[in-house]
């Protein structure tokens, strides 16, 4: 977290679950430490936690902030979002929120894993939530569909965990062929493509000091129409896409096309029979309005 604040990460990411308070504390040691060192103000940090929906109750949630407001070492959190849907009602998790808004305690409040029919209960009963946290990246595209236009219509910003499905995409062949010729890593195309959808925000975690900075990179990637597309379309990548690129779009598609061609394996004898003709392998793979900060870390040992 130091050296995340040092390349210049402001919004942290934590909730109660994870590490059951153990990641709050980490948040809330390396902030007094950054804030001592003078590394960085408090009003330019931004914190957001989460409660836990069965602490999730009208006196319950007010406790549990408390208890995370304990452990970040903070007076204020600064987004505070219900983790996902549990079995207290709606409206009286709303309520405590309004109220810890209304004393200082929160700066903004919203909710997470919330689909359409989620967020059209939560807008009837109050019109101000602040964001929904959601898994949204290229191998986990459904809150595109249909969330993200709610949210758009709703002017509800969409902040995307698991950006890199995991790091699931950091490995990809076809994404790092993309990228390379734009100097790009396929997790950095992956976290660039979620950050040119509207009204979305990305919260990627990472540990490695070259994936801090890679991360923090890629949310400066302004990538072309013709390059977003081929990103989305690499299930079933096709080359129509190629036609109306530019000189280092089309150079990425040739290696993109050099790697959907290639022989599936190798001959064993140069002496057996003629190689296999090279054949198209579709291969599948497995996201700027903010009200936060540009660049997102979380800070999370243990997601989920
Ligand atoms: N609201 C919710 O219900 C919910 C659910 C899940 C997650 N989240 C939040 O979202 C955060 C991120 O989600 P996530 O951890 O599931 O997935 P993620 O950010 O998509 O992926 C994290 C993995 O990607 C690797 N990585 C990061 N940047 C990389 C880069 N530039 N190149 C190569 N690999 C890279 C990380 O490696 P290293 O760590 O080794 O650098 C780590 O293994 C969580 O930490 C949490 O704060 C929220």
């Amino acid at each position: 977290m130091r050296s995340a604040i040092e390349i210049g990460y402001r919004l942290f990411d934590t909730a109660e679950m994870y590490g059951e308070g153990g990641a709050e504390e980490v948040v809330g040691h390396a902030i007094a430490q950054a804030l001592r060192a003078g590394d960085v103000r408090r009003d330019e940090l931004f914190i957001v936690s989460k409660v836990y929906p069965h602490n999730a109750s009208r006196l319950g949630t007010a406790a549990a902030c408390a208890r995370s407001r304990k452990r970040v070492g903070l007076d204020r959190i600064d987004l505070y979002l219900l983790h996902w849907c549990g079995e207290h009602a709606l409206a009286d998790t709303v309520a405590a929120l309004h109220e810890l808004v209304q004393s200082g305690h929160v700066g903004a409040w919203g909710v997470s894993n919330f689909d359409v029919e989620d967020m059209r209960e939560l807008s009837a009963l109050a019109p101000d939530c602040a964001a929904n946290q959601v898994y949204f990246s290229l191998g986990q595209r459904g809150a595109g569909f249909a969330l993200l236009p709610w949210l758009h219509s709703a002017a509800i910003p969409l902040m995307a965990y698991s950006p890199i499905a995991q790091g699931s995409l950091a490995g990809h062949r076809a994404l790092a062929a993309i990228g390379e010729p734009l100097g790009l890593t396929a997790a950095q195309l992956a976290l660039a493509w979620v950050l040119a959808k509207d009204g979305v925000a990305a919260i990627p975690k990472a540990v490695k000091a070259q994936h801090l900075r890679d991360n923090f990179a890629a949310a400066g990637v302004v990538l072309s129409a013709d390059v977003l597309r081929l990103c989305a379309d690499i299930n079933g990548f096709s080359l129509h896409a190629a036609v109306r690129c530019g000189a280092d779009e089309r150079q990425a598609l040739e290696q993109l096309c050099r790697y959907i061609t290639r022989p599936p394996c190798r001959p064993r004898r140069a002496s057996g029979p003629a190689p296999r003709q090279a054949q198209t392998v579709h291969r599948t793979v497995c996201v700027r309005a903010r009200p936060w900060p540009t660049n997102g870390c979380s800070a999370t040992p243990r997601p989920r």
